[in-house]
C-alpha cells in the first residue's frame, strides 16, 4: 500500500496541539473510590488533579489513569496476554517462508507496550468496562494484516500469517523525503523513509515525529526501525495513540470511547469501535466503500484474535461498528489504492 498522505500529513503535523483534558475525579469513577486520595502509581496523578497535558495523546492519559481499577494503573498488559497466545496469534511468523524469520517476539511487543500502557494503551477502563484485552486484539489485528504475507504463500491459513514481514518491500524506490517539510524533518543523504515497523510509518516527517516521542534519532538511522522489534512495536503503538491530525481523534480514542462522536459525526455513521479504528488509520483509501476485502481482511483477523486471546469474537459488536463500510472518512485523501 502507498500512502499518499503527504500533503495533508504535512499540515497536521504541524498543527498537532495540545487538547484539553476533559478531567474527571476520581469520585465519579466507579472503580476509584477506595484510593484514599493516593497518587496514581503509574501516571503519578493525585485523584481529581488536573490532567497533564501530555503532547498528543494527553487525554487518553487521563482515561487510562483516572478510571483504572483501585489501586488506580496498576494494571499492565502481560496480566491478560501472556507468551503462549503471542505465540498462537502468530504461529507462522519464523516459518521458513516469513521474511522476518526470527525477528519478532513476546517479549519485544510487552517492552514497547511499556512505554504507553501509562497513557492507556492496553490498560483503559471506560465506565467501569474493560477495553485493555480488546484494544491489543484491535491493535495486533491491524499489525497481523499490515506484516502478513498470505498472499505469497499457498496455504488456507490466512489469518496465521501476522508478523511475516517487518519492512514494507519498496518497489518503486521513492525516497518518501517530502520537500515540503525538509527544514523541520532533514532527510539524511542515502536513506528512504519507506514504510517501517509493526504498523509501518511511511515518509520523514513520521519519522521526525516518533523520534521525538521515543528519543531516537530516526531520521537519521531510519533502519534501526528494522533491526529493532521493541522499536518496531514502539513506532506502530505511536501510530496508535497519535492523531493523525490535530482534530481528528487517535485510533485509541475512537477505540475505547473516550472519542465521542459530534452530531456531523453521527451523520456520518463514525461510530466509536473497531470500524473507527480503520477509519483513523485508512480514511478513504478503506472505508465509506461498502464491504471490500482490505476492509474484511482486518476485520477477521481482529475476530480470529479475539478468540484466540479468550476474549471471545462475541465480544466485537455488531457490524456496523466492526466496519467502516458505512461510514464517512475522517481523512479524505486522493488516492485510492490501499
Ligand atoms: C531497541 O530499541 C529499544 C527501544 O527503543 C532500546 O531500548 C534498545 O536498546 C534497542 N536495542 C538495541 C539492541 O539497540
Ligand atoms: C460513559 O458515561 C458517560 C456518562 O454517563 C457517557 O456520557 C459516555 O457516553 C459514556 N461513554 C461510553 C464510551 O460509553
Ligand atoms: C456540520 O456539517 C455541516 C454541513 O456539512 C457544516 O456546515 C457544519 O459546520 C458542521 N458542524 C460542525 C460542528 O462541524
Amino acid at each position: 500500500m502507498e500512502y499518499k498522505y503527504s500533503v495533508i500529513l504535512t499540515k497536521a503535523l504541524i498543527l498537532l496541539v495540545l487538547v484539553n483534558c476533559d478531567h474527571s475525579t476520581a469520585a465519579d469513577l466507579p472503580h476509584a473510590q477506595d484510593r484514599s486520595g493516593a497518587p496514581c502509581v503509574r501516571c503519578n496523578i493525585a485523584p481529581g488533579a488536573p490532567c497533564p497535558k501530555k503532547k498528543d495523546y494527553s487525554r487518553t492519559s487521563c482515561v487510562g489513569c483516572h478510571t483504572f481499577k483501585s489501586p488506580c494503573c496498576d494494571g499492565t498488559v502481560t496480566d491478560y496476554f501472556q507468551s503462549d497466545q503471542f505465540e498462537n496469534l502468530f504461529s507462522n511468523r519464523d516459518s521458513l517462508e516469513a521474511h522476518a524469520k526470527g525477528f519478532w517476539d513476546y517479549h519485544s511487543f510487552i517492552t514497547a507496550s511499556a512505554h504507553y500502557q501509562p497513557y492507556g494503551f492496553g490498560t483503559t477502563y471506560m465506565n467501569s468496562t474493560f477495553f485493555g484485552s480488546k484494544e491489543v486484539a484491535a491493535f495486533l489485528a491491524h499489525v497481523g494484516t499490515r506484516t502478513s504475507c498470505r498472499n505469497k504463500v499457498a496455504t488456507k491459513e490466512l489469518l496465521e500469517w501476522g508478523l511475516c514481514y517487518n519492512k514494507q518491500m519498496n518497489s518503486n524506490s521513492n525516497n518518501y523525503c517530502d520537500e515540503h517539510n525538509k527544514n523541520i524533518y532533514p532527510c539524511a543523504p542515502g536513506v528512504a523513509y519507506y514504510g517501517r515497523g509493526a504498523l509501518p510509518i511511511y515518509w520523514n516527517y513520521n519519522y521526525g515525529e516518533v523520534s521525538k516521542d521515543l528519543k531516537v534519532d530516526l531520521l537519521k538511522h531510519p533502519e534501526y526501525i528494522e533491526q529493532n522489534a521493541t522499536l518496531s512495536f514502539q513506532v506502530a503503538i505511536w501510530r496508535w495513540m497519535t492523531p493523525i491530525m490535530e482534530h481528528l481523534p487517535s485510533a485509541h480514542d475512537v477505540f475505547t470511547g473516550y472519542w465521542k462522536p459530534t452530531k456531523n459525526d453521527s451523520l456520518a455513521k463514525q461510530v466509536s469501535g473497531f470500524g473507527a479504528t480503520i477509519n483513523v488509520l485508512y480514511g478513504d483509501l478503506v472505508c465509506g466503500q461498502g464491504d471490500n476485502e482490505f476492509m474484511n481482511n482486518i476485520i477477521s483477523h481482529y475476530l480470529y484474535y479475539l478468540d484466540l486471546m479468550g476474549v471471545g469474537r462475541e465480544e466485537a459488536g455488531p457490524y456496523e461498528v466492526l466496519s467502516c463500510a458505512e461510514q464517512v472518512a475522517f481523512n479524505p485523501t486522493t488516492s485510492s489504492s490501499p
